[in-house]
């Protein structure tokens, strides 16, 4: 059989919250047709927004959203999405086959509207690539200014008397491709002048100018986590860059992943066979070693930083950040819109697998962003006309919401290796207020297995919560909506002072013991 070892004793870094992050982009219909879809809509909305999409990322609290891009950002204009909609210009957006008229109907304040009714933390991508620093500089401005300036007085002026208090800044998106197919040098280059010229009007105390840690996080390029090579070299490139002559704040970099999975004709979104399912497996375990790597070319990069010198002294610290992951498989021809995926259980497990391994990593991994939200990728709601679907990874991300700022605990999972090297069960668990949530997923398509729970105190079980399907293709629709959701977990049995518990194929459960 099958076990995990807990040692609730010991418990070490927080789960930051934000490793639960969201992306949405103006890509396809993630927004328009999506999550937005207007006031004079007759699909029921709050203010523009999809009610029964609200609704749900409501009750997901994501603590933090990353918009407008992705690409859509490399070309975006902020003031294009401000004041009265109807006197908004009307561009085009041409991202990853969109291909459709852009009204700009969405724009910051409704972002800021959205971010303020789901409780998330906004996290705004500045457009490096035709936009300039100046427009960024206002738009830190018109957003965050508390004082009557101008930009400020403009904000007022359209409907937002307070500020939006943005604290995530992310300067450029994929720089070394879409974003301008940039050197990481000269990136760097490019990057000192957003960086020295980004405030975020704080203000830092002169007499202590060592100890001033800025709330704000100015997040820069960071590598494609797809290429070996290449993401070495760009992590290495950009620190040497900027370990020349004074170090612009860089407070987080920004790591992309995806799991590819579209060299298999054969292989479609929700038609698939054991191999292909173990194979996707497999392919979302590869983002904790880029991690590793990654967290430690950071450290080596801020090792190689010099000392400063004389008055103004301070220390450099660099948060990794993913700001984009999920799976991203063929096309579908007859896809409503660009980079639309249907999702399965198998996205449901690999979501699984990628949220515990960002757990897991907790003390290297700052935040994270799934892309996308909705309609996109590895979705997690999906629209079809007036219907809202919540695919199997919401309700990953729904049952994971209890570790959110727990903290994590060792954990010894012993399971056999299955086919391309995806072990037999994954385990992680994390402890708050003396309550111990557990995650075991079955990676097994075809059977259920048995795992022992062993904790080195005695605890007493309190619930468990499970999700499974009768297919590893099973999929929700509009047709069927529910066909795979959360339900009770079957209670595992106490033998020998450790739990036994029962996992159907192709599973995640998430369990809770008190100890
Ligand atoms: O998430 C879809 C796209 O993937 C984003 O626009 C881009 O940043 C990445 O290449």
């Amino acid at each position: 059989m099958d076990h995990i070892r807990i040692k609730t004793a010991e418990p070490r870094d927080v789960v930051h919250s934000e490793l639960h992050g969201q992306f949405l982009e103006h890509l396809g219909c993630c927004i328009n047709g999506g999550l937005w879809v207007g006031e004079d809509s007759d699909i029921p909305n709050c203010a523009g927004i999809r009610s029964e999409a609200l609704k749900a990322l409501q009750r997901l609290a994501p603590p933090l959203v990353r918009w407008p891009g992705g690409c859509f950002a490399d070309t975006y204009h902020w003031r294009n999405g401000i004041g009265p909609r109807e006197q908004r210009p009307i561009t085009y957006n041409p991202v990853f086959g969109t291909a459709a008229i852009e009204q700009n109907g969405f724009g910051t304040h409704e972002f800021m509207d959205l971010c303020e009714q789901i409780g998330a933390s906004p996290w705004l991508n500045v457009n490096m690539m035709t936009g300039s620093v100046a427009e960024m500089v206002e738009w830190v401005e018109y957003s965050n200014q508390t004082q009557p300036t101008t930009l400020a007085l403009e904000r007022s002026e359209n409907g937002s008397p307070k500020p939006f208090n943005v604290s995530f800044w992310g300067i450029g998106n994929e720089s070394w491709s879409g974003g301008g197919n940039y050197t990481a040098q000269g990136y760097a280059a490019e990057y000192r002048k957003y960086a020295t010229a980004y405030s975020g009007f704080e203000q830092p105390d002169f007499n202590k100018f060592a100890d001033f840690k800025r709330k704000t996080t100015l997040i820069a390029v960071g590598p494609d986590g797809n290429k070996p090579q290449e993401r070495v070299a760009w992590t290495r490139d950009l620190f040497k860059a900027l370990a020349e002559y004074r170090q612009p704040p860089m407070d987080a970099l920004d790591l992309h992943f995806y799991n590819w999975n579209i060299e298999h004709p054969e292989d479609t979104v929700t038609d698939f066979s054991s191999d292909d399912w173990y194979r996707v497996l497999a392919g979302a375990m590869e983002i904790e070693a880029v991690i590793g790597e990654q967290y430690d070319l950071i450290q080596e990069g801020l090792a190689g930083y010099p000392k400063t010198e004389g008055p103004f002294a301070m220390t450099r610290d660099c948060q990794l950040i993913i700001g984009e992951w999920g799976n991203w498989h063929r096309m579908d021809p007859s896809a409503p819109s660009a980079l639309w995926q249907q999702s399965t259980m198998r996205d449901a497990l690999t979501s699984a697998i990628t949220l515990d391994i960002f757990h897991r990593n907790c003390d290297k991994l700052r935040a994270a962003c799934v892309a996308q939200t909705v309609n996109v990728l590895n979705a997690l709601i999906l629209t079809d006309g007036d219907a809202t679907i919540l695919t199997p990874t919401y309700h990953v991300f729904d049952l994971y919401r209890v570790h959110r700022n727990s903290r994590k605990l060792p954990v010894e999972v012993q399971a056999k290796p299955l086919d391309h090297g995806v072990p037999s069960v994954f385990g992680f668990a994390s402890i708050k207020d003396d309550i111990i949530h557990v995650n075991v997923i079955n990676s097994d398509d075809t059977s259920c297995c048995q795992v022992k729970l062993e904790f080195d105190q005695s605890v007493d079980f309190v619930s468990s919560r499970a999700l499974y399907s009768d297919r590893p293709t099973d999929f929700n629709s509009a047709q069927s909506p529910d066909r795979v959701k959360i339900r009770d977990g079957r209670p595992p049995v106490g033998r020998n002072g450790a739990w036994v518990a029962d996992l159907p194929a192709a599973s995640v459960s998430v369990y809770q013991f008190k100890a």
